[in-house]
Order: C-alpha cells, then structure tokens, then sequence
C-alpha cells in the first residue's frame, strides 16, 4: 500500500487542512487565474469557485478519522490509485470536489485537467507542494483526451472519476469493462426547472437567470428546461425579457460584468449551432440586446419558446446560454413532461407551498432538487445523477464511498 495510506487519521486532516488554508491564503490568486483561463466572470470565481473548492478540502478534512464510525462494523480501506478526469467548466472546484474525498479515504491520485483549463490544477499542484503532502500523493497530469484515455486504461489505476461529457462517459464504461477498476461517471443533463402558479415571481424570475445564465450556461445541472403555469406565463416572460436584456456581457475580469466568455471557440460553435437547430425547428426566438465584444467568444442570453418535447433543443444538452420553455397546466402533465428527459441530474421547483413543493420533488427523476432556489451547492450535501447523468455521488458522506473499500 501507499505511504499516505499509512499516515494516520490525525496527520492526514493536518494536511488536507493546510491545503484549504493555503488555497484560502492565495484565494485572490487562484480567482483571477481560473477567470483568466476560463472565461468565467470574476464575481464568480472569487465568490463561488474557490470559497466552495476550499470548503471541500475543509469539509473532508474533517472525516479522516470518523471512516469507521461512518461504516460502522466494517472494516474500511483505501482503493489504492484513482485516476481523475475533469472538466473545463468549474476546473478548480472539480478538482477539489475529486481530491479532497480521494485524500480523507487514504488514496493517492493523479488527476487530469481539461485541456483548455489546467491552471488553476497546476497552481493546486504548487500550493499541495507547499503543504508538505509527501511526494507522488497528489499527481497532475495536463493533456488531451487521449492522456484521459491513457489513465483510464493504465493497469496501476484502481478507480476512475470522471466528469464530462455523457460520450466519453460511455467510453470511458467500456474500456474498463471485465477489469477490477471502480468507476463513477457525473455526465451531462438538461435539468427541468418548474415554475408554479403560486411562486413568488420576481425571485423566480432571478432563479430561471440563475439556473440558466450562471457559468454561461456551461453547468452540468444548469436549468436548461423551464417549465411555467399557463396563468403566470406571460408575466414570467416579460419579466424575463426585461432582466435578460439588463444582462451585462463582456470582460470576465470586470466586476460588473454578468455573463462572461464562452470557454472555447469549439463550445461556441456546438452552441451557435443549436441555436440554429432551434431556429429551423420552429421555436421563437428571443436574444439580449446588448452588444457583444468584438473579441473574444460571446454568446447573448438565448431564449426559445414555442418548444416542442420531441425538439432537439428540448433533448439535448446545449451547455450554453439557451433556455427552451414550456408551459403547463397540471402538477401530473409537468411531472411527465420534466421526466421525459434521458438525463436525470438536478431539476428546480418554485412554489410557496411546502406540500407542493414535496410532491414534486418526490416525483422527478432527478439526483438534486432545489426547491425556491437553483444551482446551491454545498460540500456536505451529495451531488450527482440517474439515467444518463450517470452514477455515483459526489460531496457528502455519500461522496467517500466511492473511495473506499468495505469488509
Ligand atoms: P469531454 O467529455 O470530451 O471532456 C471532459 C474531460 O474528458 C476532459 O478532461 C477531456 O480531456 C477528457 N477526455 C476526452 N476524451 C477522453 C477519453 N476518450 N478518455 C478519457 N478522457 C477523455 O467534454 P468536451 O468535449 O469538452 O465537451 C463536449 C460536451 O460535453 C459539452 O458541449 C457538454 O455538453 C458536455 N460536457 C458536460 C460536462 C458536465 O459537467 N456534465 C462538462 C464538460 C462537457
Ligand atoms: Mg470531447
């Protein structure tokens, strides 16, 4: 076994603890670096991003030594080797949702940034060097799919976490096949959110913006399918016009800019591209005014109504700005009309009545549901999906069984 899984309860949080406080120290650093490399808006990463990257390092530090208090009656090891392959949307905080319960569980890892946003890797990489962690425990790894490919299929890896795409996921199940590796998946979604009669409508208003426009819409449980009560319809929409048209876009590094840069030329490309799907789909079109810098990647907030179910837009993840929405009339037609998704990760519920609220969350399919607020995340609570948003969860106690061995 590896020297970390020899280090004892007490000395492992030591170092996972320093690791957040160091991360804590250069927060500012590492905001502007992640805003820098991703396109992501400055309020973002300095308000969400790294705070939430440094609470999991926190919050995990805190198990090291209650594993066999958590799993009662067996006895709990550590897998050995995890290979970890993240995403370009929230490459910080990815990181640390993977190493942080890799560590309290008594792994060692090697974790593979996404290709156009491996800064913020390298500079965890220099700030877990400077805690002491002894060498080789934490490895960093930057380069393409085919290095992902690489450790997905090196015999020394014992488990793979991956987060990305829903077709490199199902790769990714199929190299692995017939060998002894652990596998979980966190893939993509078109997550439902679900306005009732009865919401309060300028904070829902602000949630479908939220659940939508945050990141640019590159967010696996982003709120990409509204779903509005046919007696509030035309108030939410001309609200939402109005706020969308109030949206600022432009320089991520800008303290006031709302919507930042898409990642990459190739995302905004399979974003443009939907757009025109919906287009010739037959779906109403609506686009923020504001004018887009003349550099740079931009998309304007996108909204489509007229959406049919069958619709490409309605199925498929865009990971981009562009919200389709539908209307209902009943609790039971926007239940079935939610589900009827081949994704199942988050979905957002707004209504001011409880019982409400819990009928509905009981009946979609999905791994997260928010009720009067979208994308909250937290260190404590579990994260992950059904269907084709994958298996597995992520944060939490729920987060370390994935890590460990039980007998
Ligand atoms: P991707 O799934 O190709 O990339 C994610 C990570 O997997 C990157 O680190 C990449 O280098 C790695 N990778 C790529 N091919 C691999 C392979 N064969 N074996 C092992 N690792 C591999 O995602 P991509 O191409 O950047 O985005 C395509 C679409 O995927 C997006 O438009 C979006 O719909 C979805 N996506 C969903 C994410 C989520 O959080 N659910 C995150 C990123 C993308
Ligand atoms: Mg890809």
């Amino acid at each position: 076994m590896n020297i970390w899984s020899k280090v004892s309860p007490s000395e492992k949080s030591k170092y996972i603890y320093r690791i957040a406080r160091l991360m804590q120290e250069r927060a500012r650093e590492l905001a502007i670096i992640e805003t820098l490399d991703s396109g992501k808006v400055i309020r973002e990463s300095r308000d969400i991003d790294i705070p939430l990257a440094c609470n999991h390092f926190f919050y995990y530090a805190g198990w090291t030594d209650k594993l066999q208090y958590a799993f009662p009656n067996k006895k709990v090891s550590p897998l050995g080797v995890v290979g970890q392959i993240i995403p370009w949307n929230f490459p910080l905080l990815m990181a640390a949702w993977k190493i942080a319960p890799a560590l309290a569980a008594g792994n060692t890892v090697v974790l593979k940034p996404a290709e156009t946003t491996s800064l913020t890797a390298l500079k965890l990489a220099e700030i877990i060097r400077d805690s002491g962690l002894p060498d080789g425990v934490v490895n960093i790894v930057t380069g393409y799919g085919d290095t992902g490919a690489e450790l997905v299929n090196h015999y020394d890896i014992n488990k793979i976490a991956f987060t990305g795409s829903t077709t490199v996921g199902k790769i990714i199940q199929k190299s692995i096949s017939g060998s002894d590796k652990k596998v979980t998946l966190e893939l993509g979604g078109k997550s439902a959110n679900i306005i009732l009669e009865d919401a309060p409508i300028d904070q829902a208003v602000e949630g479908i913006i939220n659940g939508i426009f945050f990141n640019q819409g590159h967010v696996c449980c982003a709120g990409s399918r509204l779903f509005v009560q046919e007696s509030i319809y035309d108030i939410i929409i001309k609200k939402l016009k109005r706020r969308i048209d109030k949206l600022i876009i432009g320089d991520p590094l800008d303290k006031n800019t709302d919507i930042g840069a898409i990642n990459s030329k190739e995302q905004l490309n399979t974003i443009n591209n939907y757009i025109n799907i919906g287009k010739s789909e037959g779906s109403k079109i609506f686009q923020s005014s504001y004018k887009l810098p003349n550099k740079g990647y931009y998309c304007a907030p996108t909204i489509f109504t007229d959406v049919s179910q069958s619709n490409r837009i309605f199925q498929e993840e865009i990971f981009g700005p562009v919200l389709t929405i539908q209307t209902f009339r009943t609790i039971d037609e926007v239940i079935k009309k939610a589900n009827n998704s081949p994704y199942g990760l988050a979905a957002g519920v707004w209504s001011d009545k409880g019982s409400r609220v819990f009928n509905l969350s009981s009946k979609l399919r999905a791994g997260v549901v928010w009720a009067n607020t979208y994308n909250k995340f937290d260190p404590t609570s579990p994260f992950g999906g059904y269907k084709e948003s994958g298996f597995g969860r992520e944060g939490g106690l729920h987060g370390l069984s994935p890590y460990i061995n039980l007998k």
